[in-house]
């Protein structure tokens, strides 16, 4: 891991103390090559105190389980039918994985503990057919998770459930972790999968809010790949039970469960509830994300380059936007009242956040500011996205005609040739104070 890699976990360390992370790990993961590496970033996860359930489901080891024994089963996943002989392939497919799971944890210095902790009653008669040993969750025994969570115990759930007379029932995991996660108000949701994320159509989905992916399955369940679709349909039960973020990665990328936890970008699929975004004035804590942001466009000439001194100078003009506490994208107003004039300068919206209306959501943010200061007219100056400012932003070409004469004196000296934009501002009604804007 690099510094600058390091640098940017800390941020999420103080965010995720003692909060509880449900992984919800399909069974061909825990059989899978990566899943020793899976285990050590548990421990990472658990070294920073972040308590993690572990739910595991088993349908590729019933599978091979039913084809060494010549059985049909009368389903895999927990969701058909289970007769006797299908629930006993369960039991054994489901007992050897968990203690896979005891295994790897244990390898990692990690105490873990198998538990009946899920309270099942049978799926019932639905349609006219009765499931038999399929159970649905009836309740989950939260005060004995806890109790193993305070005591740094990482709980393993099989895809099993019990009821009172002790009579066990097949039950989905993807259903148990979602269940899991939602009583015990978990901060996040995550489904290792032997995908790179929830795949609709031929591409994989980064990030999505959860009421785009209710009516993309609402509307378009067809697009949605088939091995894929119980966790898109668990994702949004989840978020609509007060799951804040649900993640679906892949158990083969490595360091992918961290990557996943620790970097804005992700790796796999993220579905989240509400996010809270905001813009606001930007502080000193915020000059080195302003930096590391803006990186890449300085070395591709996009932006200008700007120096922890310049931006510290001027810091009262910049803004930045946040979701949920991450800095994903800044801006900045250089005023000029003696000319009337204001300056939208550093726009840069982080790539993962391109494209959400971000970067018009700054531009408009930044002419309220302007309008409010009393400015007339407002300028831009861009290399390489001009056509943007010209078509999103409203903005028409002018010439270095237009900027105040320091501006101008410094645009003569850069070389970078920018092409100048300009808006006229129409007075309006003041905008609210920066803090209370709020998404
Ligand atoms: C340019 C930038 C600010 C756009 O931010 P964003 O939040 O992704 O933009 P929005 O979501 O508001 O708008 C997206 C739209 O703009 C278009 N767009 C994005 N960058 C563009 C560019 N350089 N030129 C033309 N159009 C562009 C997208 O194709 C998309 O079009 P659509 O809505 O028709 O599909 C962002 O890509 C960025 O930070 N670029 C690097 C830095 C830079 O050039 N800053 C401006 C100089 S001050």
């Amino acid at each position: 891991m690099k510094l600058t890699d390091f640098r940017g976990l800390l941020q999420y360390i103080p965010q995720f103390r003692e909060k509880t992370f449900v992984i919800g790990l399909d069974g061909a993961v825990v059989t899978g090559e990566n899943f020793s590496n899976i285990c050590m970033d548990i421990a990472v996860l658990r070294s920073l105190s972040i308590r993690v359930v572990l739910v595991h489901g088993a349908s590729a080891q019933i599978r091979s389980l039913a084809q060494e024994q010549q059985i049909a089963p009368s389903n895999l996943d927990g969701s058909g039918i289970t007769n006797a002989e299908t629930l006993k392939l369960a039991l054994t497919a489901a007992n050897r994985l968990t203690h896979e799971i005891l295994e790897g944890l244990a390898a990692n210095d990690l105490r873990a503990a198998c538990t009946n902790s899920i309270i099942a009653h049978p799926l019932g008669i639905l349609q006219g057919i009765d499931h038999q040993q399929t159970g649905k969750v009836e309740r989950v025994d939260v005060e004995f998770l806890q109790t193993l969570l305070e005591n740094g115990i990482i709980p393993v759930l099989p895809p099993l459930g019990v009821d009172g007379d002790g009579k066990t029932f097949r039950v989905n995991s993807d259903s148990i972790a979602v269940a899991v996660a939602e009583a015990l108000k978990a901060a996040k949701l995550m489904f290792i999968t032997s995908h790179d994320g929830i795949i609709v159509g031929d591409h994989v989905i980064r990030q999505m809010p959860v009421a785009d992916l209710e009516s993309v399955l609402a509307m378009q369940r067809s697009r949605v790949h088939p091995e894929l679709l119980s966790k898109a349909i668990h994702a949004v039960a989840a978020c609509k039970a007060g799951v804040p973020r649900v993640h679906v990665l892949n158990g083969s990328t490595e360091e992918g469960l961290l990557a996943e936890v620790f970097t804005n970008e992700g790796v796999g699929t993220l579905v989240y509830a509400n996010e809270f975004q905001q813009i606001r004035r930007a502080m000193k804590k915020d000059v080195r994300a302003i930096l590391n942001l803006t990186k890449t466009s300085v070395e591709s000439e996009e932006l200008m380059k700007r120096t922890r001194p310049m931006i510290e100078k001027q810091l009262g003009d910049y803004y930045i936007f946040e979701i949920d506490k991450n800095q994903v994208a800044c801006v900045a107003l250089h005023t000029y009242p003696e000319h009337s004039k204001g300056e939208l300068a550093c726009l840069y919206v982080s790539p993962s956040h391109e494209n959400q209306g971000i970067g018009r959501k700054l531009i408009q943010f930044v002419e309220n500011r302007a309008r409010d200061l009393g400015l007339s007219e407002l300028l831009t100056l861009s290399t390489q996205a001009f056509s943007y400012f010209q078509s999103k932003g409203g903005f028409a070409e002018g010439s270095p005609d237009d900027l105040p004469p320091a501006r101008r004196e410094k645009y003569d000296q850069s070389g970078r040739n920018s092409k100048v934009l300009v808006k006229r501002l129409k007075p309006t009604t003041p905008t609210p104070a920066v803090d209370e804007v709020k998404k």
